[in-house]
């Protein structure tokens, strides 16, 4: 599991939105009193320590908490602050209004390799309490901005994937290995067979190029240049990683609707 990395607290450079440190969005000791504050502690949990909490769910060696970094709480680390505001959203993917769950149930699908739990499990509602928390004070019912967590103004040339890969041999398999599979517990896969598949936002590489750019390599976030997170991410790109099956993925109850 990633949870002394992705506790992130003490991790030099990853102040989250507006606050000084991961633990004053997140404090555990803060929460409400009674089952509401006991869910979201859950739904903390869940996003920490995925595999463990829904093994049955989750294929990709990876926790939640692999691309939103510390869970959430990191501005341009997948920040979940703000979430909560910007559901029911219409979803051009699903072709439908889509609700918090559902888009929940888009990152277990595509990001975790895997299948989602069920709307009403104790994880799920616990992911929602935990995302609701964390968006506090955020005010909701106007039309709201999207997340741009990891938006970059990309080069205009393809990637230079031969710099890419000299680049990620310098900066990247320290932690992910030259073979790209990580090491389970430690740093997640970014390709093969256990990465996340043809269908997760990170396959993008607009996407994979703003989440590199502001949040790795681990040890020293912000020190590459917009190129350098492109060039890598082309070079990572260029390999294979699970495809996705709509008909593997969404074949039985409890699922969502198949609209994905
Ligand atoms: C491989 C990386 C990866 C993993 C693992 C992952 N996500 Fe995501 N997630 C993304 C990306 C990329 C986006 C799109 C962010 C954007 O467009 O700004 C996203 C978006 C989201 C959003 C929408 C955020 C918003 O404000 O609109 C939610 C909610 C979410 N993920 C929840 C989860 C949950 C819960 C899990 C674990 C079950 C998970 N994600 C696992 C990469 C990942
Ligand atoms: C010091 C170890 C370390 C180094 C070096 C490092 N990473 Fe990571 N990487 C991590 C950890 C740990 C995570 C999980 C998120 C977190 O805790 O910040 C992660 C997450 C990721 C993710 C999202 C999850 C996934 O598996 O897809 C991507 C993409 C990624 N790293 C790419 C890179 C690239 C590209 C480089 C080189 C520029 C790099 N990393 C260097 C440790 C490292």
């Amino acid at each position: 599991m990633l949870a002394a990395s992705v506790a992130g607290c003490s991790t030099p450079g990853r102040a989250p939105q507006g606050t000084a440190n991961a633990s004053a969005v997140f404090d555990p000791q803060a929460l409400p009193s009674g089952p509401l504050g006991a869910s979201i502690a859950l739904g903390h949990d869940v996003i920490v320590n995925t595999q463990r909490r829904l093994p049955r769910n989750v294929r990709a060696d990876m926790s939640c908490a692999a691309c939103h970094v510390a869970a959430g709480t990191v501005a341009r680390g997948g920040s979940f602050i703000g979430t909560y505001a910007r559901f029911p959203q219409w979803n051009p993917r699903a072709k439908r209004v889509i609700t918090l769950q559902d888009r929940l149930a888009e990152c277990f699908l595509y990001s975790m390799n895997g299948t989602p739990p069920a709307y009403t499990s104790a994880e799920m509602i616990g992911m929602v309490a935990y995302i609701a928390y964390l968006s506090r004070g955020v005010s909701s019912g106007a039309p709201q901005a999207k997340s741009d967590s990891f938006l970059v103004a990309l080069p205009p040339s393809p990637p230079n994937v031969v710099r890419g890969r000299m680049l990620y041999a310098q900066k990247c398999s320290l932690c992910h290995q030259a073979t790209g599979g990580g090491v389970h517990g430690s740093f997640p896969p970014l390709w093969g067979p256990r990465s996340f598949n043809t269908g997760a936002g990170m396959a993008n590489i607009a996407k994979m190029t703003g989440f590199v750019r502001y949040n790795m390599p681990q040890n020293a976030p912000g020190t590459l240049s917009i190129q350098d997170a492109y060039d890598i991410s082309g070079w990572v790109l260029t390999h294979s990683r699970p495809v996705f099956q709509k008909q593997r993925s969404i074949s039985q109850p409890p699922q969502p609707a198949g609209f994905f």
